[in-house]
């Protein structure tokens, strides 16, 4: 292990940030709400990719997850007994609009009313994401993003849910990680709907971007208290050596993992190594796009786990590094790397880390889960966020990924991120040490 004890180290608090910095916890709807045909939820793209044979690691689904949707008031409780200042968590589209367009579900908003007011009854602030890659389904049988009318789809369910939570809420990010929600699912197979096709998937950013920046214009009619901005997961691409092939391999990762997110966002346009690196692949930008795509966004929501070291030959995994269950180096540098490059490179809106954690093979024992390789991991990234601020970089909140152990998506149940274990046979809660970490780290 060589991620920091932090026992070695002089203890880091909440009161090392500055007062107005908020910490809480995330989720996102189809991994813990389960209730997934009920109360008139349509089928999302996650529906679907979970029947088919082989998509998901352990053979699972989110039908029932954590069972969230039936326990929100002990699920609450347990946020409140962590003692965050907020909860980011994300609203399932089906469940407000089963089509994806049209017709509005009653329930479906009720629902999210009720999360709403039970974190403002407990003093929590409501971090709202609209999309966390739960399509409805009937928008995939049309093409899905890779279609240009589901940009205009979103923007409208994004008035839907604006008008009713909007001044409610603290915060409203239109999509989170729209790279996994294209990259990774229309050319890498690994997510909903799990094509392989490289063209498709640039549509589908494009389109997905093109959404983000119609629903930002719609909700900015409607003159909302909640900030608005849009959630990256961002992830710095090193050179493994000097030599000069392993820095081209890293410029070209962080091409498409990271600018080609950021710069259209944050400056109007996308990277030209990038765009002619993908050859006759690239998506058609019609006149407007971009502009609508750039708008001013109140916050940037950056999720980070870990970062890239490239050779050209590949992605090298360095053997003196620990990795965490998903294979992940556990890399807390990275992450002030990352805000300060983002600080010197873009002109930026204040900052908030919207997702940061890891996956361990957590046992329960006697009613107790040590998870000390978790703990290490938040205390490490914590300190680097801090030094990345010190250094100047405008930061607002931290959330820790995740709440609870969750469906973590193609692996199913089969990898835990949560600060609290759930046993998926009785859906008993019990907090893990990270936890127990995590709220003295609040109290300070
Ligand atoms: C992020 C996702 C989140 C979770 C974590 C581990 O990419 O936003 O839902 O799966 O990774």
């Amino acid at each position: 292990m060589t991620t920091p004890d932090p026992s070695q180290q002089s203890a880091l608090t909440h009161r090392d940030f500055p007062a107005s910095f908020v910490f809480g916890v995330a989720t996102s709807s189809y991994q813990i709400e389960g209730a997934a045909h009920e109360d008139g939820r349509g089928d999302s793209i996650w529906d679907t990719f979970c029947r088919e044979p082989g998509r998901i690691l352990d053979g699972s689904s989110g039908d029932i997850a954590c069972d969230h949707y039936h326990r929100l008031d002990e699920d609450l409780d347990l946020i409140a007994s962590l003692g965050v200042r907020a909860y980011r968590f994300s609203v399932a589209w089906p469940r407000v609009q089963p089509d994806g367009r049209g017709a509005v579900s009653e329930a479906g908003l009720a629902f999210y009313e009720r999360l709403v007011d039970g974190l403002h009854a407990r003093g929590i602030e409501p971090h709202l994401t609209l999309y966390h890659w739960d399509l409805p389904q009937p928008l995939q049988d049309a093409g899905g993003w890779v279609n240009r009318e589901t940009a205009q789809h979103f923007a409208e369910y994004a008035g839907v849910v604006a008008r009713r939570l909007g001044n409610r809420v603290r915060s409203i990010a239109t999509l989170n990680e729209p790279w996994c929600s294209s990259i990774l699912s229309y050319q890498l197979g690994e997510h909903a709907p799990g094509l392989r096709d490289r063209k498709l998937a640039l549509a589908a950013a494009h389109h997905l971007l093109l959404g983000h920046g119609l629903a930002m214009r719609r909700m900015r009619e409607l003159e909302l208290s909640a900030e608005l901005g849009i959630v990256l997961n961002l992830t710095p691409m090193d050179a493994a050596t000097p030599d000069p092939a392993d820095v081209a391999a890293a410029q070209a990762n962080d091409g498409t993992s990271n600018r080609w997110f950021l710069d259209p966002l944050l400056r109007g346009e996308y990277p030209q190594d990038t765009w002619d690196a993908y050859g006759p692949d690239v998506p058609q930008v019609q006149a407007g796009d971009l502009a609508i795509i750039s708008q001013p966004n109140d916050f940037l929501g950056v999720n980070y786990y870990s970062r890239g070291l490239l050779s050209a030959s590949g992605h090298v995994k360095p053997q003196t590094s620990s990795y965490t269950d998903m294979g992940w180096e556990v890399y807390p540098q990275g992450l002030r790397d990352l805000l300060r490059r983002l600080h010197a490179d873009y002109t930026l809106p204040p900052l908030s880390i919207t997702e940061n954690g890891a996956a361990y093979p957590d046992v329960l024992e006697d009613g107790a889960v040590h998870d000390a390789e978790r703990v290490a991991y938040l205390d490490g990234h914590l300190r680097a966020l801090h030094s990345a601020m010190q250094a100047g970089v405008k930061v607002t909140g931290y959330f820790a990924w995740s709440l609870m152990d969750n469906f973590e998506w193609a692996w199913g149940y089969a990898r835990r991120f949560g600060l609290v274990y759930v046993d998926f046979g009785t859906q008993q809660r019990t907090l893990k040490d990270s936890a127990l970490w995590y709220r003295e780290f609040l109290k300070g």
